[in-house]
């Protein structure tokens, strides 16, 4: 049918990519526990108004990137872009706003109509987890912390780059430099692209055109504009990630594409993927919370690529535990009452009970095929006798086992 098809840029997940998409998201689950972070759920769907808000009227996301929509009721909503406007959102909402430290983390889709190609899509999964209520640089370590064990428990090799923005005055400053530092160049625009970057200048800094990236060559950057106490801030961030090991470089470019950031901004890129490199973004957010309608709350955090990291991940362990056949149709009853309770004894046991029809050579066969460590054949005789032949499809080996000595030697497989 021809109207039956994927939407561009949101792929069917399943096979292979989907067990990639799951490890990731597991490592970053129990890493989040680990850092005590709570999860927090908040809709996918939000008032566009939020994200113009936060993430700004003149990012690139809420300028050309977001999915919007009239609801029946004629308000203007969206698909989120990204999760740390709506965690803000739902904190204020429900009243979160104590003087505790808050540590929350999210798991899910976000939406941005950009250009499809190789690790960036339309539909997209990120992680990400919000510090909030500590204004010192003990939470940024933290927070970076969190986010390169992430990385370190997927064995995968990163560069951690982090810079300072300056909060209001200074990055205020920062601004009005730019802008007043394009109009040199003014000639060299057509009048819409001058004009965008009049509006957020900041993203010129950081941008890959080769001619926005001559003209800005020259430009003094934000370190320049920073208060004595910002530089101070950013040096015992800089101090503390060092006395931790963790390596990173400096990079005064970096601005990031979002307009909430104030103060400590970094980025993790990795090797093969090509130039959508970045796997983990994040920095401070102070004014966000205030400029929403909450307390003033000072915060930080980070979101990541689950399906960037996917790609790069290696799978370990591909083989599945146990392939439990039958002799024929009389014995599945007896088969699926052994799996349900090896599954039940034994925790994270993977066991297929076959279904099909096929003969018992087929059946060994198909245990093979599909990557399972053992496989057994139950029938009638196995009921009777209370024992089992376990074979072990990698070495080849053979075991004569009751019930009791199946599930011991199977939860020390
Ligand atoms: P972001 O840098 O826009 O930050 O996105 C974070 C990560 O999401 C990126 O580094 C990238 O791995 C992944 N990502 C973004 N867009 C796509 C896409 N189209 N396809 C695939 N992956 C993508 C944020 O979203 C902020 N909310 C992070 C944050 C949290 N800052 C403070 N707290």
């Amino acid at each position: 049918m021809k109207d039956l098809k994927t939407i561009r840029g949101m792929p069917d997940l399943y096979d292979e990519e989907v067990e990639r998409i799951s490890i990731v998201e597991k490592t970053c689950l129990e890493t989040f526990k680990s850092f005590n972070f709570q999860e927090f759920r908040t809709p996918i769907i939000e008032n566009k108004s939020l994200f113009q808000r936060s993430v700004g009227e003149s990012s690139d996301i809420i300028q050309k990137e977001v999915y919007e929509f009239e609801d029946r009721n004629a308000e203007l909503l969206c698909l989120r872009p990204e999760g740390t406007a709506g965690l803000v959102r739902a904190l204020i909402t429900n009243g979160l706003m104590n003087d505790e430290i808050k540590k929350f983390f999210y798991l899910g889709p976000m939406f941005r109509y950009e250009r499809p190609q190789k690790g960036r899509k339309r539909q997209f999964f990120q992680a990400g987890a919000e510090l909030i209520g500590e204004e010192s640089t003990k939470s940024d370590v933290e927070i970076i912390s969190l986010a390169k064990t992430i990385l370190e428990k997927l064995e995968i090799k990163y560069s951690l780059e982090i810079n300072y923005l300056g909060k209001d005055e200074s990055l205020n400053s920062y601004r009005a430099y730019l802008r007043k530092y394009l109009q040199k160049f003014k000639d060299d625009f057509e009048d819409k692209v001058y004009s965008r970057l009049q509006r957020n200048p900041l993203r010129a800094i950081d941008s890959k055109d080769v001619k926005i990236k001559k003209i800005f060559e020259d430009a003094k950057d934000i370190s320049a504009f920073l208060t004595n106490d910002e530089k101070e801030s950013f040096d015992k961030t800089i101090n503390s990630l060092k006395e931790l090991k963790i390596k990173f470089e400096i990079n005064k470019k970096l601005v990031r594409g979002l307009d909430y950031y104030t103060g400590t901004v970094f980025e993790f890129t990795v090797d093969g993927l090509g130039s959508q490199n970045a796997v983990i973004g994040g920095g401070r957010y102070d004014n966000l919370i205030k400029e929403l309608g909450g307390r003033d709350l000072p915060a930080i955090g980070f979101a990541l690529g689950i399906d960037r990291l996917a790609e790069i991940i290696e799978i370990k362990d591909k083989t599945k535990d146990l392939f439990i056949g039958s002799i024929s149709d009389d014995s599945i009853n007896f088969a699926q009452y052994i799996g349900n309770k090896l599954r039940q004894d034994i925790n994270g046991l993977v066991v297929e009970n076959y279904l099909g029809n096929a003969n018992v050579a087929k059946q060994l066969k198909k245990a093979n095929s599909q990557g399972f460590k053992f496989v057994m054949i139950v029938g009638q005789e196995e009921q009777k006798t209370n024992s089992f032949k376990l074979k072990n499809l990698i070495d080849g080996s053979e075991k004569t086992l009751n019930e009791i000595e199946l599930v011991e030697f199977l939860n020390g497989r």
